[in-house]
């Protein structure tokens, strides 16, 4: 017999903090709220619109997730964040102009005109393209540390919260790869108090997380939480992370159609994809150093999905190119392209063509929801450390190091039910199949 697991009910208030106030921070903060009202549905979010199976097909066992798994209630979510500018959720929102005005932003203008952000730890040369002067007076890294701390701890006196979780939906930063300050909690501690250029704000926020026993979730591709130091701290002391960058249009896409050549056996040649958005986010991403951060989690996926040494004659040589154009006309509706190149029998050549008019926020939005529920969820069932079991949300899951990521959606995404599944002391789908075939007495 397994042993039986138990998970801490879902009971008083969830405090959700957002780094970041932008256009997928208020796009999340007011879906919720128009949902909780009746005013919208939380389209697109696993947690509260997503059934799972349980038991035989023949069972007609298939609830809704959110009456399976003991989860936050949408109602008990109180918002806090931080940002570099002072908007607060009603200001942002506006200016996202990704909701209608009158239908989704006025209708709950009073609850969005509470969301005041806390100052930000920021410092310019992690996002040039950012201007904004709400910001913390000081570009000590140990004081802002010891900010972010103090801000957490205020709001969760404030609000009367139970529990935390921390969200970075803000701004894509340079690139950085972990380095020698990154490896240890004393080498890390060490490079804080030198204000070493190693240590970017999103690192401060993710380790005044973790000092405060507070998730965190990285919905951008820039480190934060995803190096060995703080990897080994979330460990240790059982705080649930993940990361990074969420999956949400080109390279949503990208991890179903890849899956599906290599699972036929077709090869690939070149895989051409391109945007034009214009929010702030294509405006950060238009500086070289912040777009080398995106660029490394988009590449990534194709390799990792296809493994070229393990079938060289198939995928081999594979061009790969990834570009965003800051295009400001479009706002935050990207349109994404792709010109796939692929081979069949005897090599001969064929196309896919792929244009995605999507809407960034969207289909970042319940992202984020389901993200925050299941790392409280996963605070509560006492798994720390990396959450793989979440890759179904990230361009870039984290993994246990010497691990490949998993990046095939459909393959996540049976991690994901089984995980809850086995969390649920319910029995795992494997798929055999052979109990309906099997003759039995
Ligand atoms: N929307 C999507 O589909 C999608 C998909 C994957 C990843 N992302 C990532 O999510 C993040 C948010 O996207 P967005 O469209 O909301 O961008 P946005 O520019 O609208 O919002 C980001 C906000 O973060 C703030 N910010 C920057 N640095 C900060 C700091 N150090 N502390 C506090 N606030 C800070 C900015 O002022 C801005 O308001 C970006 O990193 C983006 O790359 C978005």
């Amino acid at each position: 017999m397994s042993e039986t697991r138990t998970i801490a009910p879902a009971e008083g208030k969830l405090g959700v903090l957002t780094v970041g106030l932008g256009a997928v921070a208020s796009t999340l903060i007011a879906g919720v709220e128009l949902a909780k009202r009746g005013q919208g549905l939380p389209i697109g979010s696993m947690t509260q619109m997503g059934t799972i199976r349980l038991g035989k097909r023949t069972d007609g066992r298939s609830p809704l997730i959110k009456d399976f798994v003991p989860l936050a209630k949408l109602d008990d979510i109180v918002w806090g964040a931080w940002d570099v500018f002072p908007d607060d959720a009603y200001v942002a929102a506006s200016r996202a102009g990704v909701l209608e005005q009158g239908k989704h932003i006025e209708a709950i203008a009073d609850v969005l005109r509470d969301v005041r952000p806390m100052k930000a730890a920021f410092e310019r040369k992690y996002a040039r393209n950012l201007t904004g002067e709400h910001v913390m007076a000081t570009t000590s890294k140990r004081e802002m540390l010891n900010g972010i701390r103090a801000d957490i701890n205020r709001f969760r006196d404030e609000k009367k919260v139970d529990r935390l979780v921390m969200i970075w939906c803000a701004s894509t930063e340079i690139f950085i790869e972990p380095g020698p300050d990154h490896q240890t909690i004393e080498s890390f501690e060490k490079a804080i108090d030198a204000n070493s250029d190693q240590v970017a704000p999103s690192m401060l926020y993710a380790y005044a997380a973790l000092l405060e026993g507070v998730p965190f979730a990285n919905g951008s591709p820039n480190l934060a939480v995803d190096m060995p130091c703080l990897r080994e701290y979330a460990t240790q002391h059982n705080i649930p992370i993940s990361g990074k960058d969420f999956k949400t249009g080109q390279t949503l896409m990208k991890t179903v159609l890849a899956p599906m050549v290599k699972a036929r056996q077709l090869g690939l040649t070149g895989w051409y994809s391109t945007n034009i958005l214009g929010n702030r986010d294509g405006e950060v991403l238009d500086a070289p150093e912040n777009f080398k951060t995106k660029e490394e989690s988009k590449l990534g996926v194709l390799e990792d999905i296809l493994e070229p040494s393990k079938n060289p004659d198939l995928y081999g040589d594979v061009f790969h190119k990834v570009q965003i154009n800051y295009y400001p006309p479009r706002g935050d509706n990207k349109e994404g392209w792709d010109n796939i190149d692929i081979t069949g029998w005897m090599g001969y050549p064929m196309q896919i063509k792929v244009n995605f008019l999507c809407r960034d926020s969207i289909l970042a939005a319940p992202l984020a929801l389901d993200l925050v529920l299941y790392s409280d969820l996963a605070a509560r069932a006492g798994l720390g450390g990396i959450q793989e079991w979440l890759s179904f949300y990230y361009k870039s899951p984290q993994v246990a190091p010497g691990l490949y990521p998993e990046h095939d959606l459909f393959i996540q995404l049976a991690k994901l039910k089984n995980t809850l599944r086995w969390l649920m002391n319910e029995d795992q789908i494997t798929h055999l199949g052979r109990e309906y075939y099997d003759e039995t007495d």
